[in-house]
């Protein structure tokens, strides 16, 4: 009987998480609201130093930091907390105050993310910017696609979405000899492209910007180097 009950809950479960799915739109990171592109012309503002911009900064830095498969995905929902589009980050935060925010709380409490790979600098980003009103905002930093070295440009892309779960692992990108490999293999292009026959990164539901899928793929152009 009790197994029977435990089965009927898994179907539930699992089913409950296959709707959440479907109805997850794409996002495609650099972008403003349903995936505008960031024009500073007509949809974003330039950036200021003083704010934080939910588009630009936290949501990259949330997904890789949060949304590890078997953490807070959108498959696994563990806990029921999904950390990948400001919708469900939203459901964590009360805006405009941080510390009564349990996505805060339990990053400054040490208790997320398990392998406690947040810095300061990022905390205090998180807390700035539920401070500053929680808003799905970005701006248009400008992309210089002139400038695309592995240590400056190409290593802050990887920094910025792909290191808190590539550090580790079976896939490393903490190296330029492991990234090297996986751009020569093709695996490094097909996953930020979401190429069938890869998984697609930084996740099924974020793609990474314009910009940045220029600097890559010029960089790659140019022969991969370690410059
Ligand atoms: C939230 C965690 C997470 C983030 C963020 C992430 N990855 Fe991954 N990635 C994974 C997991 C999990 C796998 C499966 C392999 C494994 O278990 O290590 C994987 C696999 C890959 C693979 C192998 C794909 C294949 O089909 O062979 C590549 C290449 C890759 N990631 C590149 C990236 C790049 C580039 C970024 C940043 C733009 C990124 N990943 C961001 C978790 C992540």
């Amino acid at each position: 009987m009790l197994k029977r009950i435990f089965v009927f809950l898994l179907i539930v479960a699992s089913s409950a998480a296959f709707i959440g799915c479907e109805h997850q739109p794409k996002v495609k990171l650099g972008t403003g609201n349903n995936n505008t592109p960031i024009d500073s012309t007509k949809n974003g503002t330039n950036c200021s130093p003083d704010t934080v911009y939910f588009v630009n900064e936290i949501l990259p830095m949330i997904t890789s930091n949060c949304a590890q498969a078997g953490c807070h995905d959108n498959i696994t929902q563990a806990e029921g907390v999904i950390l990948d589009s400001y919708n469900n980050i939203m459901r964590e935060v009360r805006s405009g105050n941080a510390n009564f925010s349990s996505l805060y709380r339990e990053i400054a409490n040490g208790n997320m993310p398990p392998a406690g790979s947040m810095t300061q600098e990022q905390m205090d980003k998180i807390k700035k910017w539920i401070n500053q009103g929680a808003k799905n905002n970005y701006c248009n930093s400008g992309c210089d696609t002139t400038l695309f070295t592995f240590s400056g440009p190409i290593t802050k892309i990887i920094n910025t979405n792909c290191i808190a779960c590539h550090q580790s692992g079976t896939v490393l990108l903490n190296s330029y000899a492991s990234v090297k490999a996986l751009v020569d293999n093709g695996r490094f292009s097909g996953a930020i492209k979401h190429q069938s026959g890869f998984q697609p990164m930084p996740s099924p539901y974020i793609t990474l910007s314009d910009c940045d899928m220029k600097k890559i793929a010029k960089w790659i152009n140019a022969g991969a180097q370690n410059n």
